[in-house]
């Protein structure tokens, strides 16, 4: 559970070496998670991995798996994402007509899965909001999740350009969060660099997803610590 102040930073493997994702991944142990992109050419125009990729990823990784699903119907498949080795599961708002709902079925199945002895911690559960998506979408299902994630760019594609106007919507949420005493966690994803960071910090987001801007450094830990650095200056 977490506050503004507990930054994370949470790099995006869409942006790595997937034929050397092994050693891709040793470069950013020092991240408070992996971001996982799952997308299936229908929800978004962009195909990516399915559950045997995220379980070898899940070998593979030191920190929790942050498994973003852009997919239709992400209901049909929390099962096999979750046994694949997601700790927080991301749906979208826009491909769940029963939001509050699933969310509530990653908790459980997590739960089942923590009393079978099949995994050792809970699954956290997430919803994810499109920049047209209004806040609203998630006013009412707060209390069952345990991250909300602000999509900064159109998802499909990483290395594009945070969207600026995003920002009152990380503000509102963050007003919402803390009015009702919750300790969500507000992420955003997309086009995050050390240039941006702070506003997104500053309005609220304490979760940040970064594909391009830490892989494209060669010394991936000093891009982490850099970010990380920024978004908590933003919030002392
Ligand atoms: C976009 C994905 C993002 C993407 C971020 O659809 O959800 O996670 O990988 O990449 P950058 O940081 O390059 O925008
Ligand atoms: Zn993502």
């Amino acid at each position: 559970m977490s506050t503004r102040k507990d930054i994370k930073i949470s790099p995006s493997i869409l942006a790595a070496d997937f034929v050397h994702m092994a050693s891709e991944l040793a470069t950013i142990e020092s991240a408070e998670l992996v971001h996982v992109d799952v997308m299936d050419g229908h929800f978004v125009p962009n195909l990516t991995i399915g559950p045997p990729v995220v379980e070898a990823i899940k070998g593979a990784a030191k920190s929790p798996l942050d498994v973003h699903l852009m997919i239709e119907s992400p209901e049909t498949y929390l099962e096999h994402y979750i046994d694949a080795g997601a700790d927080i599961l991301g749906v979208h708002a826009e491909a769940c007509p029963h939001l509050h709902g699933t969310l509530g079925q990653i908790r459980r199945i997590g739960e089942a899965r923590v009393k079978d002895g099949k995994r050792t911690s809970p699954v956290r559960s997430c919803a994810v909001l499109n920049p047209s998506t209004p806040a609203e979408a998630v006013e009412h299902c707060l209390e069952e999740a345990d991250q909300i994630l602000v999509m900064t760019v159109n998802p499909g594609f990483g290395g594009q350009s945070f969207i600026e106007a995003m920002l009152p919507k990380i503000e509102k949420i963050r007003g919402w969060i803390e009015a009702r005493g919750l300790e969500i966690d507000l992420q955003v994803d997309g086009g995050v660099k050390a240039s941006n960071i702070a506003s997104a910090a500053a309005a609220g987001a304490n979760s940040f997803v970064a594909g391009t801007s830490v892989f494209i450094e060669e010394d991936r830990k000093k891009a982490i610590d850099e970010l990380r650095k920024k978004a908590q200056a933003a919030v002392r």
